[in-house]
Formats: C-alpha cells, structure tokens, sequence
C-alpha cells in the first residue's frame, strides 16, 4: 500500500433551508405518490434552492465550514476544485466565483465535470497535484442546483434530485502519517451519454426557441439501463478501491456510497460484502444531489461520530457519462 499523500483536514456542508416532501409533488399537477417514490428510490424528502442560492453560495457555506474545522485561512488555499454539474453560468467556472467570494487570493480554481462521480475524481485529482508537488492545500467542492436543470413536468425524473453542497480541505501530508487517501479508482464509458444526459444547451445545440420548446435542455434518463450500470460500475469501483488499499470488505467501518436510491446502495454494499448498518444512508433526506453527495454524508457521518480518527471508509459514486470512482480513505 502507498503511503498517503493527502489526507482531510476538515468538512462541511451547505443545504438550503427549504424542503421539498414527495407530497409537494402533487402541488404541481404530477402523478406521482410518496409511496411511489418511497418504494423506488427511499427518498422522503429533497431541499431545494430559493431563487437567491445559488451553486456558489451554497459551495461557500460548505467550504467555510470546512475551512474553519481545518483551520485554514483563504490564503493558504493553493488550489479550488469544484465538482458541478449546475455551474451558475457557462463561462467563466464557478470556481472562480467562488474564489473570489472566500477571498482565496493564491489559488488556481476551476470547475471539473464529471457528473455524480465528479467529487471523487475532484480528490483524485488534488491528491496528484499534491503527489507532484504542485500544492500544499486544497479546497474541494461538489455543489450541485439540480432543481435548475430537472424537468418538473418529467415525474420520472424531477422526483430524484435535490440541490446542496459539500466541501472538504484536503491536505499534504506530513511523511509517515497513516491516515489519508490509501486508494483511489476512476472510469468512464462514453459509449453510454445518451442513458442520462441534456441533450441541448451547450455549443453543439445552443439556446433557442425550438430547444425551449421541446425541453430539450433538461435532464433526461433511461432509468433501468441506469440503474443496471450503476450497480455493475459501483461494483467493480468497490473492488478496485478495496484492491488498491490491499483491504477487503471486512475491513471496512464504514461505507459512503453516491445517494442516488436506496436501491441501488443496497446491491453495492451487498456486492462489497458490507453490511448495510457499515452503510452510511441519507438520500432519503436529501435526494440525489449529484456530486455534493458524497460530501454531504461524509460531513453529516463525521458530526455526528460514526467516522473519527481510525475509521477506514469506503467512498464510491456514479453518475452520467457514465462515469464511476472510488477511494479508500482513513481518518
Ligand atoms: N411516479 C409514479 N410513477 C412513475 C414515476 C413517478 N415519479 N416515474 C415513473 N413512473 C412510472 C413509469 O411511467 C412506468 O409506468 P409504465 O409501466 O406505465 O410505463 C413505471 O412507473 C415504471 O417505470 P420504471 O422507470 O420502469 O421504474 P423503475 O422501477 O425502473 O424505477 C427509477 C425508476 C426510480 C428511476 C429507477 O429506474 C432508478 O432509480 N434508476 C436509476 C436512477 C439513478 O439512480 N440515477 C442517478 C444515478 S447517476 C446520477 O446520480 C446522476
């Protein structure tokens, strides 16, 4: 096993305050039902961002609280990546807003897209530019304004998502330390676009009356086929993260897997031989929150005492693209 590079320093998390139950959904003319969605995903309950929040505010509320656990200033910053999917315009990143609103003066900041699994690739790639020297410290986000690119009139896909964001510093580690990311995983499959995607809105197919028309710039999904990928990819990011670390199931205290549907969990932690009480679970409180998933719980698990200093967890996500990662980590 390699020594670890990196190591997390502190987390925090920024969720808007309004939330939004399976029974609101009746509100806007959906045919749907709590027991639907309940039985399909677990989810309860999803937050949902006002007008004013926005995929920068709620990044800097979570990266201040993590920056506070941390005890490091704006200026220490070396580096911002933010994991979105939901960036607040389309050029420049909202890495760089978010620079500018910390007053993280030093730092080299941009956006990283790869959907859900865009946190996990986020570390992978703060641990290399630590591993190469290239930084000290780091701010990693995954901030996602899901609300804003769902299509509330598609009840098969408007019921999953919520809005958030989670924030970890990441940081160089001294030499001999044992604590800190002991593996890491990431893949993708572009063959796959298409099962979950926007198909317009970009510079292939900009803005216009016709894309507006036609919806054309909101989320779509093939659900089963997405499900089907996302159990095998979660799967095999298991073993290969448990591979890396030379750790098998059993050795793990806790798993973090990308909240998507409780379903989906259920099958990874089975197929990573963890039980489901080593599984750390909130998409019923949340929906799927894209990338700031993991983030979230991870936040959530350290505040309240089930991951602490010796804790090896297990962190594994999904999303479009398809793209799949995973990482060891001891705390
Ligand atoms: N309420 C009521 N009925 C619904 C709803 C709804 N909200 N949505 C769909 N239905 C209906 C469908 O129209 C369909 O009706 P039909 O049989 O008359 O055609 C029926 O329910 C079954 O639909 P399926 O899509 O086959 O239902 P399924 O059991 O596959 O569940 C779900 C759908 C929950 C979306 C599931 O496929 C799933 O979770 N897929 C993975 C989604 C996911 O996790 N995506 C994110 C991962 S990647 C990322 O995080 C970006």
């Amino acid at each position: 096993m390699k020594r670890p590079v990196a190591f997390i320093a502190g987390t925090g998390r920024g969720i808007p305050a309004r939330i939004m139950t399976n029974h609101d959904f009746a509100a806007l003319g959906l045919e749907t039902s709590h027991e639907w969605i309940v039985e399909r995903t677990g989810i309860v309950q999803r937050h949902i961002a006002t007008d004013a929040e926005t995929t920068c505010s709620m990044a800097a509320t979570a990266a201040r609280t993590a920056m506070s656990r941390a005890g490091v200033q704006p200026g220490e910053i070396d580096a911002i990546i933010l994991s979105t999917a939901t960036a607040d315009r389309l050029l420049p990143s909202t890495a760089v807003d978010l620079q500018a609103e910390l007053g993280a003066t030093r730092a080299a900041a941009f956006d990283l897209s790869a959907a859900c699994s865009g946190w996990i690739y986020a570390m992978t790639v703060a641990e290399g530019l630590m591993q190469s020297g290239v930084i000290e410290t780091a701010l990693v986000v995954g901030s996602e304004k899901m609300s804003s690119i769902v299509d509330w009139q598609d009840r098969s896909t408007c019921v999953l998502f919520g809005d958030g964001a989670g924030a970890v510093i990441l940081k160089r580690n001294e030499a001999h330390s044992t604590r800190g990311i002991l593996s890491a995983f990431m893949r993708s499959d572009g063959t796959l676009a298409e099962l979950l995607w926007r198909p317009s809105g970009g510079a292939k197919a900009p803005f216009s009356q016709a894309v507006l028309d036609d919806r054309s710039s909101y989320v779509r999904m093939a659900g089963r086929g997405t499900f089907r990928h996302a159990v095998r990819s979660m799967s095999e990011a298991c073993d290969r993260a448990l591979d890396g670390a030379r750790l098998r199931g059993d050795d793990i205290d806790i798993l973090i897997p990308h909240q998507a549907n409780v379903r989906i969990i259920e099958a990874t932690a089975k197929y990573a031989n963890i039980p489901m009480s080593k599984v750390y679970v909130n998409v019923d409180r949340y929906g799927n929150t894209s990338s700031a998933s993991i983030p979230i719980a991870l936040d959530e698990a350290i505040e309240s005492g089930r991951v602490k200093g010796g804790t090896t967890a297990l962190l594994v996500a999904f999303g479009a693209g398809f793209t799949w990662g995973s990482m060891v980590v001891r705390f």
